[in-house]
């Protein structure tokens, strides 16, 4: 018997090749007459944009562009431009890019708003009713799936860790999934969003809150991954193997955000923060280590894993197929080229104990299959260095 659950999937996805440009007509019956599209300068240079304000200016609905979106923005990337968003009375909003874009959008429309700052709304839902306006997410990597996700992440820099805004009232109005604004992805963005991906869904696969549906979910979208992620970094142009990319990442975080991450977000959160690294590359690396961390607490759950990532465990123990998921993984990095330890991406040694401690303080800690302490997170962490 599982324990009870509750499972939501509040925003609508539409899905397919093209979908982008339906965006101005979607604006407009969700009633937008005056949108911010917000981007960051490296989208901003490509046609998607294009794509998008063709759609808009065809749909009769205005628009400015917000192109300043930061890589894992700050809290400062949303709170010192929100008086001038809040000042142009925007109706609506169109997030075109990663999860750095989707989030500083689901900031701007939040503290518009309800007004504050972002520490205001964390941790728990603190978000006091409905948000307004509507949001469109169209993302344009298939990674932390945050154009259908309850959550936003920012960086806080004065205290060298992240934190989440989280609340169903968070999720978008409307995901448009079109692979085709995934094709120019680079390489590296491709790897560490596929990674990031695999992460939601193994994690909470692993969580003390995974519930029957969110199972049926992360366990295709770990398929689909290891299937996949191979192919888009061979050949980016396979469309595809970027559509089942887009919709693992879409289905991974639907699962997460109903049961929680774990270890691997935890650490992350200090990770990325101190030592200025992207969110998925340090998921990605740090992946296998927090599965092995969680080995003994979770081997049913990892053997499971490793059969949705096609390992052949015929004749293997529950212990052995528990460890093959782990390989697996660990070769997966190896194989699209992530560094592996964490002295290559100039981590300082004296810091982990501090990153220890940062840890402890994510709300993922809660959902970690095995019980987490500041000594045991040392210990896999020196063991990844
Ligand atoms: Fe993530």
């Amino acid at each position: 018997m599982s324990k009870n659950y509750i499972f939501r999937f509040p925003t609508p996805v539409e899905a397919g090749a093209g979908m982008a440009g339906q965006v101005g007509a979607r604006a407009k019956a969700l009633g937008a007459s005056k949108v911010l599209v917000v981007t960051d300068p490296g989208i901003a240079k490509t046609p998607h944009l294009k794509t998008v304000t063709d759609s808009l200016e065809k749909a009769g609905v205005a628009y400015d562009v917000f192109a300043k979106v930061e890589p894992d923005p700050s809290i400062e990337n949303v709170e010192d431009n929100v008086a001038e968003v809040k000042a142009a009375g925007y109706d609506g909003y169109v997030a075109l890019g990663g999860g750095s874009s989707i989030d500083v959008a689901k900031g701007l429309r939040l503290l518009s708003q309800y007004g504050g700052k972002l520490r205001d709304y964390s941790p728990g839902d603190k978000i006091p009713g409905p948000l307004a306006a509507p949001l469109i997410a169209i993302s344009t990597t298939a990674g932390t799936g945050s154009q259908v996700s309850n959550g936003a992440v920012f960086s806080d820099n004065a205290r060298g860790t992240k934190f989440a805004v989280s609340s169903p009232k968070n999720c978008p109005t409307l995901a448009l999934n079109d692979p085709l604004v995934t094709m120019g992805a680079p390489g590296k963005v491709t790897a560490t969003a596929g990674m990031d991906a695999l992460g939601h869904a193994i994690e909470c696969y692993l969580s003390v809150n995974a519930n029957p549906m969110s199972d049926i979910l992360v366990l295709d979208a770990i398929s689909k991954v290891a299937r996949s992620l191979p192919r888009v970094m061979a050949n980016g142009d396979d469309l595809a193997a970027r559509e089942e990319m887009l919709l693992a990442a879409t289905t991974a975080i639907v699962g997460a955000s109903n049961c929680g991450l774990g270890a691997d977000h935890a650490v992350a959160m200090p990770l990325c923060s101190l030592f200025h690294q992207p969110h998925g590359l340090i998921i990605g690396m740090m992946l296998a280590p927090v599965m092995e961390y969680n080995q003994a607490a979770a081997e049913a759950r990892l053997a499971d894993v490793a059969v949705a990532l096609g390992v052949n465990t015929a004749g293997m123990s529950q212990r052995q197929a528990a460890a093959a998921a782990v390989v697996f993984v660990r070769n997966l990095t190896k194989e699209i080229g992530l560094p592996q330890r964490l002295r290559e991406i100039g981590v300082a040694e004296e810091k982990l104990a501090q990153v220890a401690e940062l840890t402890m303080e994510s709300h993922q800690v809660a959902n970690n299959r095995r019980k987490m302490d500041p000594a045991s997170l040392l210990e896999m962490l020196r063991q990844a260095y």
